[in-house]
C-alpha cells in the first residue's frame, strides 16, 4: 500500500536528494513539502524545494510546497552555508522556480493534512530542525494522536560508534538548531523513529569517491542534477553523507535499519552540550520513577550497501 507522507525539510543538499528519492519511489505519495530555516533561511529553503520539484518535469503530480517558520522557537538561527553553499544547493544555480509557494503556512498545511487523514495513515518525515512540527503540536496537540509515525533525521545517540555530534562534539545539527522544538516533539507522544548520525555516518552508507565516479559516468538527467548539487561538497569534503535520503529510505523499506527503543532527553541548557540527545542505555537499571513519557525508536544499524543501491537506482540510474 502506498504510504502518504509529508516531507518537512531545510533544503540543503541532502534534503534535495531526499526529495528526489521520495518523488522517485512508488511506495510513497508525497502529500506536501514544508520548509523550515536550518541549513539556509526558510526563504531560500523554500525556493530550493521548488527548484528540485521543478527539476523533475516528468512528475505526474507535483507536491505543494509551503513555507514554514523562519527561526527556532527561542534561539538565534544557525545556518550551514559552509556545508551546503550560499544557495543551499551547492551553489549549483539551478533555474529560478516558476511554481508558486502554497498560500498556506507550513504549520497550517501540516495540521490540515494530518487532521484530514484517517488516524495513523500519514507519515511525517522531518529532515531539518523540528521548529515547524513543534509549532504544529503547540497549535493543535490532536495531531500527535492522528499521525501514523514520525521518521526524523536527527540526533546523535551514541548507540553506534558513529553516534557523536557534527555541529558540536555533542550535538547533531537539526537538534542543535532548535533543541526546545526537539524536546516538544520528543515529549509529544508521537510514534517516533529517529535516524541519527549513529547510522547516517556509518561508512557503509556514505557516498565515497568510488560511488561518486559511478554518478559522474551515468548519462541520466538524475545523475546530471545530482552532480550539479553535490560537486562542490564532494570537492570540499571528499565524501557525501546521505543523512536525509536515509530517513526517506526508512519509510520506503524499514528493513534497511535495525532499531531499539530508548528513553531520550534533549539538553537545552548545557554550555557545551546544547542539543545533545541523551539515550538512556541503562535498560532495566533505569529507575522506574524516571520512566516518564514514551521511549522512542532509535536506528541502531543500517544495511549500508542495500541503502546506497536503493539511492543510486532511484535517484541516479533510473531518471
Ligand atoms: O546533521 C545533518 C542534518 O543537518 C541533515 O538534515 C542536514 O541537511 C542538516 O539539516
Ligand atoms: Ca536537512
Amino acid at each position: 500500500m502506498v504510504q502518504r507522507i509529508i516531507l518537512d525539510m531545510d533544503p540543503g543538499i541532502d534534503d534535495a536528494l531526499a526529495i528526489i528519492l521520495a518523488l522517485r519511489s512508488p511506495e510513497l505519495q508525497v502529500e506536501a513539502i514544508t520548509t523550515v530555516s536550518g541549513n539556509v533561511h526558510v526563504d531560500q529553503a523554500s525556493k530550493n524545494a521548488l527548484k528540485i520539484v521543478e527539476s523533475m518535469p516528468d512528475l505526474k503530480k507535483k507536491p505543494e510546497v509551503a513555507k514554514g517558520v523562519s527561526k527556532p522557537l527561542s534561539r538565534e538561527l544557525t545556518t550551514a552555508e559552509a556545508v551546503h553553499g550560499k544557495d543551499g544547493l551547492g551553489d549549483s544555480n539551478l533555474p529560478e522556480p516558476k511554481q508558486p509557494l502554497s498560500k498556506k503556512h507550513a504549520v497550517d498545511l501540516m495540521i490540515e493534512k494530518v487532521l484530514s487523514s484517517k488516524e495513523g495513515e500519514l507519515t511525517i518525515v522531518t529532515t531539518g530542525p523540528l521548529s515547524n512540527l513543534a509549532f504544529a503540536l503547540l497549535k493543535e496537540p490532536r495531531i500527535a494522536e492522528n499521525v501514523g509515525q514520525l521518521i526524523m533525521m536527527g540526533g546523535a545517540f551514541g548507540v553506534t560508534k558513529y553516534g557523536f555530534g557534527n555541529v558540536t562534539p555533542a550535538a547533531e545539527f537539526n537538534i542543535y538548531s532548535d533543541p526546545e522544538a526537539a524536546m516538544i516533539v520528543l515529549k509529544s507522544g508521537l510514534h517516533i523513529t529517529a535516524v541519527g548520525l549513529d547510522v547516517t555516518m556509518d561508512p557503509s552508507a556514505l557516498i565515497t569517491p568510488r560511488e561518486y565516479e559511478k554518478m559522474r559516468s551515468a548519462k541520466t538527467k538524475g545523475a546530471e542534477l545530482v552532480r550539479r548539487i553535490t560537486r562542490s561538497h564532494m570537492a570540499s569534503f571528499g565524501f557525501l553523507a546521505l543523512h536525509d535520503p536515509m530517513a526517506v529510505a526508512v519509510a520506503i523499506d524499514p528493513s534497511l535499519v535495525t532499531r531499539k527503543k530508548y528513553f531520550v532527553e534533549v539538553e537545552t541548557r548545557g554550555e557545551y552540550t546544547r542539543g545533545q540527545t541523551i539515550a538512556d542505555r541503562r535498560g532495566n537499571l533505569r529507575p522506574k520513577t524516571v520512566r516518564v513519557g514514551n521511549p522512542i525508536t532509535l536506528c541502531t544499524g543500517v544495511l549500508g550497501e542495500k541503502f546506497i543501491k536503493l539511492f543510486m537506482n532511484r535517484v541516479i540510474l533510473q531518471t
